[in-house]
């Protein structure tokens, strides 16, 4: 899989400790809350397993299935829920998980959806942001990185469902996918 890549992004160590300050710095920040983590499958995986056990409250997990992409890598634009949440998020504080933040549409429809239940509060907390594919205002509450326009794969990112094994981000050739 190494040799799919044209460089290694963002190294493991480095992850490891930026997912750590999130989980903390959320730790803090809902101290006497017990929120609802719902992470979006499959890409924010990897993310929210090392964050979670960076988390030092009391919280629930939950789990979402959106597509927007087929096995391409542009966004389609087109949200549908494939698997809804279980838990009842009415009076509860939300935290949306998800690995990368492109175009925001998906954010922006999760935000969207959630607020007819009446939550007391959503944020947003996001491995990576590509600020300049945003195609509408998102806010980003905790976010690890900023990356470019490339396409990244690796930790929960996939192309065409491979690659979210790599315990690092990388971006990928651009032949791969060509
Ligand atoms: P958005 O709705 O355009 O913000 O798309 C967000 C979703 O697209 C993410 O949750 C990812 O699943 C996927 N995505 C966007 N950019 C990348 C990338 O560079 N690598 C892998 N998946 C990506
Ligand atoms: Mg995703």
């Amino acid at each position: 899989m190494r040799n799919d890549l044209a460089k290694i992004l963002i190294d493991e160590t480095t992850l490891q400790k930026r997912v750590k300050e999130m989980g903390e710095q959320i730790s803090q920040d809902y101290k006497d809350k017990t929120p609802i983590m719902i992470c979006i499958l499959k890409g924010g995986v990897l993310f929210l397993t090392d964050l979670i056990k960076n988390i030092s409250i009391p919280l629930e997990l939950d789990f979402m299935a959106l597509s927007s992409y087929g096995d391409t890598t542009k966004s389609s634009g087109v949200v549908k829920i494939k698997k809804d949440i279980d838990a009842d998020i009415t009076g509860r504080h939300v935290i949306i998980v998800e690995d990368i933040v492109d175009s925001g549409l998906t954010l922006q429809y999760m935000n969207d959806y959630f607020k007819q239940h009446k939550p007391a509060s959503t944020k947003i907390c996001a491995l990576l942001d590509k600020p300049k594919a945003h195609k509408t205002e998102i806010h980003i509450d905790y976010l690890g990185f900023e990356v470019g326009n490339e396409f990244v794969v690796g930790y929960g990112l996939d192309y065409a469902q491979k690659y979210r094994n790599l315990p690092y981000i990388g971006i990928l050739k651009e032949e791969i996918y060509t």
